[in-house]
């Protein structure tokens, strides 16, 4: 069996500077989920890999460099599928997890599908996961972008980590993959949306909007407006249209299924059960890298 896995760092729209850092961090989330499945390891844990390396880094929405609520908080949200058994693990609105995708997945290994707040932190210290200050997980430039917006600057240019001039709109990060058992699986993690109120949960922990995989069919993991993705169930969308389609028109259909019902803007990555993969997105942009066995990286920002 082939083995193939897609990442990607978010939909939206991103400044030429930035661009350099956020491909290298898909290279690197690329590779480290392709070793695991070039050794033999399963789906999950190559999404699962993939995911931790972009939350670990500042130029993408999951994790450390996390958006930031209108309090000036880190809430983050994520979610894990795999395509055997249809099974899910989740949790949303968690401040100190450094990995909210690998939370996720002991909470797919769990008698429940999704965990919130101070229980799902819980959760993780009898996981033995450790909790973080959720300080540690501002980084310097969501710090400036708040302060500014405290000061009425919403919009503003301010500078990066690397003292760079930026003004930027991303989200949410993913990985999809097919193991050489036949195996698929999904993973999505993310800060959410910027200045949202605290407690507002996205689409991202929500099986069949940021997430979804069936073995029979194939996997998807969404990234944009969470609201409209939520509300036409994006991911199932587009994995329940490769019943009738080629990857690249179930992705396709379904985006413009999100558009015409609900007027939102997302992307997503999409891996069939044969490992053909397929890139949509109706935002100015969308960063993704892919491989396939026998092929080249690709790499996109
Ligand atoms: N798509 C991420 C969010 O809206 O929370």
């Amino acid at each position: 069996m082939t083995i193939a896995l897609a990442v990607h760092g978010g939909a939206g729209s991103v400044p030429e500077e930035l661009i350099p850092y956020r491909k290298e961090g898909l290279a690197q989330a690329l590779e480290a989920g392709w070793q695991l499945l070039g050794k033999g390891k399963d789906a999950l844990s190559a999404v699962v890999a993939a995911v931790e390396v972009m939350e670990s880094l500042p130029q993408f929405n999951a994790g450390y460099g996390s958006s930031l609520t209108d309090e000036g908080r880190v809430e983050m949200d994520a979610g894990v599928m795999t395509g055997d058994g249809l099974h899910v693990g989740a949790v949303a609105a968690v401040s100190r997890i450094a990995h909210p995708i690998r939370l996720a997945a002991e909470v797919l290994h769990s008698r429940h599908i999704l965990l919130a707040g101070s229980g799902a932190e819980t959760f993780a210290t009898i996981r033995g996961l450790p909790l973080v200050d959720p300080a540690d997980l501002i980084s310097r430039r969501r710090q400036r972008l708040w302060e500014a917006r405290q000061r009425g600057e919403q919009g503003a240019a301010l500078t990066d980590d690397a003292g760079k001039t930026i003004q930027v709109v991303q989200d949410t990060v993913g990985a999809v993959a097919l193991d050489n058992a036949g195996h698929l699986a999904a993973a999505t993690s993310t800060g959410g949306m910027s200045w949202k109120s605290p407690g507002r949960i996205g689409d991202s922990p929500i099986v069949g909007a940021g997430f979804y995989a069936d073995d029979a069919l194939g996997a998807v993991s969404t990234t944009g407006w969470g609201e409209t993705i939520a509300r036409s169930l994006l991911a199932y969308q587009a994995v329940s249209r490769l019943e009738q389609y080629t990857p690249e028109e179930s992705a396709r259909r379904a985006l413009q299924f999100l558009e015409r019902k609900t007027q939102g803007w997302a992307g997503l990555v999409l891996i069939s059960a044969k490992g053909e993969i397929s890139v949509a997105w109706n935002t100015k942009t969308m960063g993704y890298a892919y491989r396939r066995e026998g092929e080249a990286a690709t790499v996109y920002s």
